[in-house]
């Protein structure tokens, strides 16, 4: 029996109109829950409302960077529904086009770090308030990248650590409340984020062909995700890993990250995709800099 039922609790989604926010927000419906979408994309969120039907839907606007945007849509969501239990803090983007440190635009890196970390702690502070008077779940959705090398795609994998560290605080916190939190980690999942990395960008499709040997570098559904996601919002899960053979990388990551980081290291064909990486990002780079005064 789950400890925490999901029939009738309203839950807030960020990034609802994306692949493994929209597939959660069908599978809580589909439970019996509330489920309020929240996206910037609105009409993604309008359609997926009216796929659902009936009452128990509200799509809304948000950017999860803006913080008064967040506030009127925590607002919204109570006056709606009479109050708010559940916040899946979900809302991601990735560098686009994805670069090393030494070439990526000042702006595309800090940009993600401002929506992949920022976003969830700007989301999960507006809800907060809620969430404890209800005795409620706050879910965070992290990634392996929380814990597996990030080349290429560094200001993603740093946010998704920090991610990580701010679920867990928020764990132990939240229990003189009576209420729980827990962290999401995706492996590879079909989405329009991972494009980059199954076919959109031809060197970094190869390098996670080259990091991610064998069953580590195929994609799940969202579905799949959004299964583990209801799974572990019913049980109050401190750490929701999906698909399940993450959990021993992520057991024993002391062990394996210095051994992972010096194959990322040391790889004959990962440093030159590397190389060809900076030399395709080398010419925007360099009109960048004479543009910014610094
Ligand atoms: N797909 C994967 O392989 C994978 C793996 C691990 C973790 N994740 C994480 O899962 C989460 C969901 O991603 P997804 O795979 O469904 O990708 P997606 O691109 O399908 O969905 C991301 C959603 O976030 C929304 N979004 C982006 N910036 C926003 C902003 N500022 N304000 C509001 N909404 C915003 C987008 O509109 C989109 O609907 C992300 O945090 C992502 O980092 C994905």
């Amino acid at each position: 029996m789950p400890t925490y039922p999901i029939a009738g609790k309203t839950i807030f989604i960020t990034g609802a109109a994306g692949g493994i926010g929209a597939a959660t927000a069908r599978t809580l419906h589909s439970r019996g829950a509330n489920v309020v979408l929240a996206d910037w994309g609105i009409d993604a969120t309008s359609a997926l409302a009216r796929e659902l039907a009936g009452d128990r839907t509200l799509a809304l606007p948000v950017d999860v960077t803006d913080t008064v945007a967040l506030a009127e849509a925590v607002d919204r969501t109570a006056d709606r529904f009479g109050g708010l239990d559940v916040v899946f803090a979900n809302a991601g983007i990735g560098a686009d086009p994805p670069a090393t440190i030494a070439t990526i635009e000042e702006a595309t890196f800090e940009r993600v770090v401002e929506v992949d970390l920022l976003g969830v702690w700007r989301t999960v502070r507006a809800a907060l308030p809620h969430v404890i008077a209800a005795r409620g779940h706050v879910l965070v959705t992290a990634s392996v990248y929380a814990y597996f090398n990030g080349m290429a795609n560094a200001p993603y994998a740093m946010s998704k650590a920090g991610v990580e560290q701010f679920g867990r605080a928020l764990h132990a916190e939240l229990g003189i409340h009576g209420a729980s939190a827990g962290v999401l980690y995706p492996g590879w999942v079909h989405t329009p984020i991972a494009g980059p990395a199954f076919g959109s960008h031809d060197i970094t499709t190869r390098m996670r062909e080259i990091a991610f040997p064998s069953l580590l570098g195929k994609a799940i559904t969202p579905a799949r995700v959004a299964d583990a996601v209801a799974r572990g919002i019913e049980n109050r899960s401190a750490r929701v890993m999906v698909p399940r053979r993450w959990v021993p990388f992520s057991a024993l990551r002391g062990v394996l990250n210095p051994v992972t980081d010096l194959i990322a290291e040391r790889h004959p064909e990962l440093r030159q995709l590397l190389r060809r990486l900076e030399e395709s990002a080398g010419a925007t780079g360099k009109s960048r800099q004479t543009d910014t005064p610094r």
